[in-house]
Parts: structure tokens; sequence; C-alpha cells
């Protein structure tokens, strides 16, 4: 006798997926405006994550944020399973998934792309992306002083046949949308110039003490999709990533001026300011009550005009994940992987 998986139940206090905003991408395909974030960092086990996971498509997401270096896509693909099995459809997800920065050689880029869809058990990816532009990698835990041995600058013919195999990967059928990840504007205009696909989205640090006017106005007049990773200012960072002048969105005075007004928490402006900048935000959270509260933002009343003005006045261009793991040169500042004076970095 064989034992039927359980069916997929939404939970009766969740948000109808179908109600939940869309964002279009410029290949015309739909993306759902607001995803989970899934990466545990060193506070959230692979356990708890999927739990996460399972939760959250039963209250309404349909947008999953995943990628391999997060050390959980197994775990999260029992859960997408065992909800496919149970009923849920497949087209109705949205699955994004990341090339770790130690596999950007062709061969190893193709076999990390399937180990994910493997993993995560769903037949293809939604979208997928290359995570940083450097294939500097360092092991999981290291400090800030940490490198690699052969860790590089950007090197834009390097970049573009990782580029061009996700190329492939589209042209293969085993990806739909192809992005970038932590891209500055000087190494995308390279991309722009020469790729055959064009990145759909390029996924990015937003919230409001970093929120990147000029790039996202760039990125928008492109027809690239900004993902807003950290949209809470990630409270939960890796110690690694803990600057003392590290300052809290979620502790603004405006930000919590606005939330208190309208009796939301603090986490929940932020969500709605990135939503009306037509940015896709992806927060992570293992707490139901956070989660479906996150989904449920996308649906209330948008922020006022005045409101919109007065959480732009808070921005303090403060980047949280600087990226330190990933410089090439002993004595070499966070700041040359950002490009900010409009020059690649070498
Ligand atoms: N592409 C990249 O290089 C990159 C880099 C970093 C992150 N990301 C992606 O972006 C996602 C989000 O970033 P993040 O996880 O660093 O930070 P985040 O989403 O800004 O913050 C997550 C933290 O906020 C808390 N939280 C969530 N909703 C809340 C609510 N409604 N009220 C109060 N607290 C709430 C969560 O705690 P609870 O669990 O207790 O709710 C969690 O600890 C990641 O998970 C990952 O998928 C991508």
């Amino acid at each position: 006798m064989t034992t039927r998986p359980p069916r997929f139940t939404p939970a009766p206090d969740g948000v109808d997926p179908q109600q939940v905003p869309q964002v279009t991408l410029s290949s015309g395909a739909r993306m759902p405006a607001l995803g989970l974030g899934t990466f545990g960092s060193d506070h959230a086990s692979p356990a708890s994550i999927a739990q996460a996971v399972r939760g959250a498509l039963e209250v309404g997401y349909r947008h999953i944020d995943c990628a391999a270096v997060y050390g959980n896509e197994r775990e999260i693909g029992q859960e997408l399973a065992r909800a496919m099995e149970g009923g849920l459809p497949r087209e109705e997800l949205w699955i994004t998934s990341k090339l770790w920065n130690d596999r950007h050689e062709p061969e190893q880029a193709l076999e990390a792309c399937r180990q994910s869809i493997r993993d995560l058990q769903v037949g293809y990816l939604d979208l997928y992306l290359i995570h940083w532009p450097f294939p500097n990698a360092h092991a999981p835990g290291v400090d800030v002083t940490s490198r690699a041995a052969d860790a590089r600058p950007y090197i834009h013919a390097d970049y573009m046949r990782t580029w061009r195999t996700l190329e492939a990967l589209v042209e293969e059928g085993l990806v739909r949308q192809i992005g970038t990840s932590n891209m500055t504007r000087p190494k995308l205009e390279l991309l722009l110039r020469d790729a055959r696909i064009r990145p759909a989205v390029n996924e990015m640090e937003l919230h409001p003490y970093l929120q990147q006017p000029a790039m996202v106005d760039y990125l928008q007049r492109e027809g690239i999709v900004p993902v807003a990773f950290a949209p809470l200012g990630s409270p939960d960072r890796p110690a690694r990533d803990r600057m003392p002048d590290d300052p809290a969105a979620l502790q603004d005075p405006t930000v919590c001026r606005i939330a208190a007004q309208r009796g939301w928490h603090p986490a929940l402006v932020c969500l709605r300011w990135a939503l009306q900048r037509d940015t896709v935000p992806i927060p992570m959270s293992t707490r139901r009550q956070n989660y479906l509260a996150n989904l449920r933002v996308t649906l209330e009343a948008p922020l006022s005009a005045e409101e919109m003005a007065a959480l732009a006045a808070v921005d303090r261009h403060h980047r949280l994940i600087k990226g330190q793991v990933f410089l090439w040169r002993p004595g070499q500042s966070w700041e040359d992987l950002w490009d900010e004076d409009g020059l690649i970095a070498r």
C-alpha cells in the first residue's frame, strides 16, 4: 500500500497568494513583490529555516530566496517537495538560488546549478544569480580579516565566462531568469554591453540606512528589478558583519514614529517603504507571527507621500554587509568592493 503525501493546506489566517502584488521583469515574467529570505547565518539552523519555509508557504508566500552557500537548500527542498506532492503547483512558486564564489568556472557553475535544483527538488529555478562578482571564497564562519589565498579583483572576462554559463542554463531550460547580486554600476555597465541575456534583477543591500537612490534609479531605467536584501537592516547578521558604529534601522526615530502611528512593528514600515520604491524585499524570519505580518503588509494601505519623504531623509548610506572577506590585496579597504568613485577597483 502506498501512503499518500499529506495534502498541502493553506493556513486559514494566511494571505491569498493571488492577492500578493507581483512585479513584472523585463522578460514579462512575474515575480511576487516580497519573498522569504533563507540565510540562517550563525543563529538559525537549516531545520528552523526549512520549518519557516513550510510555514511561509502555508501563510501564502510563493517567493523563496535561497543560495547554495546558506547550507540549507536540501532541508528547504524537502519542504518544497512535500508542499508540491501535497498539491501546491510548481508553477505557483518562485524559487531563486545563487551560484557561490568557488563555482565560477563554467563546468563548476553548471554542476552547482544542477545541484541546487536537485537539493531544492524543483526541476528548474525561476531565478539564478551570481552571488558575488568575485570568485573569492572563504570558509564558513571566518572573521573579517580572512582572505582567500588566490583572491582576485573583478575581471570582466572571467565574469562573462560565468555569465555565458548562466545564459546556457536558460537556453537549456534549467533556469528561467538570470541575475546579478552585489554588482556595482560600472561592473553592470560592462555586463549590459556584453550580455546576450540581460540580468533580470540585481540583489543588493537596501534598507532605510542604505537607500542607494542613484543605483536603484539606474537599475530601474535599465529594466533591472532591485531585490532588497537585509531589508530590515539584518538585526541578526553574523558577528563578522557587525561594527560598533552600525546604526539599526528598526530603531530609527522616523521609522518608529510612523510605526507607532500605524500600530505596526518598525519592520513593517521598512517593508512597506521598500515595496513602494518598486524594490522587492526578501525579509528573513523564523517566527510565524513575523513572517505572516511581513507578507500581510503587502496588502496594507500605502505610506503617504509625506511618510515616504520622511523615510527618504533618514538615509545614512551605511553599508552593513561590507564584504571584507572578498578583498584581494593586503591592506585594502572594503570600499574597494563597491566602486563608489565610478571605477572598478583593481
Ligand atoms: N545576495 C546577497 O549577498 C545576500 C546577502 C544577505 C542576505 N541575503 C538574502 O536576504 C535575506 C534577508 O536578509 P537578512 O536575513 O540578512 O536580514 P533581514 O531580513 O533584514 O532581517 C532578518 C531578521 O529580522 C527579524 N525579523 C523579520 N521580520 C520581523 C518582524 N516583522 N518583526 C521583527 N523582527 C523581524 C528576523 O528575526 P525572526 O526570525 O525572529 O523573525 C531576522 O532575525 C537573507 O535571508 C538572504 O536570503 C542576500
